[in-house]
């Protein structure tokens, strides 16, 4: 039994989410959620902890007897999966045992056990343009037997430039297999061309497993993340973390001129949503520019509201783009960008190095198969027609959230950005990372991602996201309200 004094205070909260599974003997996860557990959360007055925990327990066991061959998976993976799956954040999810998957197609997917899901997690991104859309799984399929790894670029590589700079407004590209890479790469270009160590970053982020963004602040003081694993180097050094919508503490952190870069999203979308204040990113913009550092961002998930994303969508013009997750389709793929001004200061900061390894790509990055799921996808499936079907539809879905949450009149709130929307367990959406992760409960977020999951709708397992695709239709999104209707009817029911 994990005992939640074990939980170093600053981060208790993100510690619940994952330390509540114990893992048996048999390859299931039995979730145990102690009343110490419960009782240490603030819940709104409507909502008993001791239902809640009633209602997860019922859920769990209506889970498991569902869910039979997945169950089965479940016992014969084990032995050979650290925690029973391929990726340990597998079993981070709310349900008892993990869910194997059979099929997914379009905006939902079917487990082994036969039951079909709405699905508005959508691979936490790597989906969102729906679920091997029909343009990506051709092009693979003609790649297929065409060669799938070189090391040379592939005659796809001009057009997929083209796409690109035409997409996102910036002249120069390369390419990465995952965001984590891209942000990795472009930090050290950053800084590599300025001759600068330090970064920026604000609080809450997530850019991947990029380990100078993975610090938290405590106390106003930088720490490593409490829950980094195997951490050797201090993550602190040379990363500055100030608030998200603080433009003086920004400038503060910029002003000695020891910046490379900051790197942000146009929303940070990680710890629940902080959407930016008006005027924020245009003064990141202005104050990085003002001290010479370098912005990157991070559009991953906030491609989510428009084609060329949040940042272009603002008007916003930053020396470095990536993107990852979706941009391929859901193949591992991710790409940055760059203005030209950058690229010349990139060219002689190589030229200038002795030859040898840059710290920059991987064998498998551009190969042949990822970048004929590139060129399909940027030039088919991420249309502004994709985008026109996603964004009213999203709409619909955060309206639907809200009225629910009306009805049972608790002291929560709503934010979208584009097709992505979440609810948050805060009276207000919060202005920062603090004030998200104080809305962070635990319990009363596995309670409704499970009822959700028995009936049928899949949303995102970290906090509450939905993510909405061009082949998502109004019968999925009144499913998933009704459904969330009936949950918050129960939970608040005494
Ligand atoms: C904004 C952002 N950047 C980068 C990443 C890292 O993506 P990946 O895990 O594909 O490397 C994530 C992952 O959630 C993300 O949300």
């Amino acid at each position: 039994m994990v005992n939640i004094d074990d939980c170093p205070a600053s981060s208790r909260a993100t510690w619940l989410c994952r330390k509540q599974a114990t893992f048996l003997a048999d390859g299931i996860y039995n979730f145990t959620i102690t009343a110490s557990i419960a009782e240490s959360i603030q819940m709104p007055a409507a909502i008993i902890a001791a239902t809640l925990q009633d209602i997860h327990r019922r859920e769990g066991a209506a889970f498991l007897a569902a869910h039979q061959r997945s169950r089965a998976l479940a016992a014969e993976t084990a032995p050979h999966f650290l925690y029973g799956v391929p990726l340990h954040w597998m079993h981070d999810w709310a349900t008892p045992a993990p869910l194997f998957v059979r099929e997914a197609s379009g905006a939902s997917f079917t487990c082994v056990d036969g039951h079909v899901y709405a699905d508005f997690c959508l691979g936490d991104t790597g989906a969102m343009f729906g679920h091997s859309p029909a343009p990506v799984a051709r092009a693979i399929a003609a790649q297929a037997a065409r060669g799938l790894t070189t090391m040379l670029p592939s005659a796809d590589a001009a057009e997929v430039g083209r796409l690109l700079a035409e997409k996102f407004a910036l002249p120069f590209w390369q390419l990465a297999t995952t965001a984590s890479d891209a942000n990795r790469y472009a930090l050290r270009w950053a800084r590599a061309v300025t001759g600068r160590r330090h970064i920026v970053v604000f609080d809450g982020c997530y850019h991947g497993t990029v380990d100078d963004t993975l610090v938290d602040l405590v106390d106003g003081v930088v720490q490593a993340r409490a829950s980094l694993l195997g951490q050797a180097h201090d993550v602190s050094q040379f990363t500055r973390v100030v608030d998200f919508n603080d433009l003086a503490a920004l400038e503060a952190a910029l002003a000695d001129c020891q910046v490379a870069c900051v790197i942000t999203e146009p929303a940070l979308t990680n710890i629940g949503m902080v959407l930016p204040e008006a005027g924020f990113l245009e003064g990141v913009r202005r104050l990085t520019q003002k001290y010479g550092s370098l912005l990157l961002i991070d559009e991953t998930h906030t491609i989510s509201s428009g084609p060329g994303g949040a940042a272009r969508a603002l008007g916003i013009q930053p020396d470095l783009l990536v993107i990852g997750k979706p941009i391929a389709g859901g193949l591992p793929c991710a790409v940055y960008g760059f203005t030209a001004a950058l690229a010349e200061r990139m060219l002689r900061a190589r030229n200038a190095a002795p030859s040898g390894h840059s710290g920059i790509g991987t064998t498998l990055t551009a190969n042949a198969m990822t970048m004929a799921a590139l060129r399909a996808n940027l030039a088919e499936v991420m249309t502004p027609a994709a985008y026109a079907r996603m964004l009213p539809l999203a709409e619909t879905l955060a309206d639907g959230l809200r009225a629910a949450i009306a009805r049972f009149s608790l002291p929560w709130s709503v934010t979208q950005i584009g097709a992505r929307a979440e609810f948050q367990f805060s009276a207000r959406p919060p202005r920062n990372g603090r004030e998200a992760e104080a809305g962070f409960n635990p319990l009363l977020e596995r309670v409704i991602h499970l009822y959700l999951l028995n009936r049928g709708v899949m949303i995102t397992p970290f906090h509450n996201m939905t993510l909405v695709c061009p082949e998502t239709g109004i019968e999925a999104v009144n499913l998933l309200l009704r459904v969330f209707e009936e949950c918050l009817e129960e939970i608040t029911r005494r």
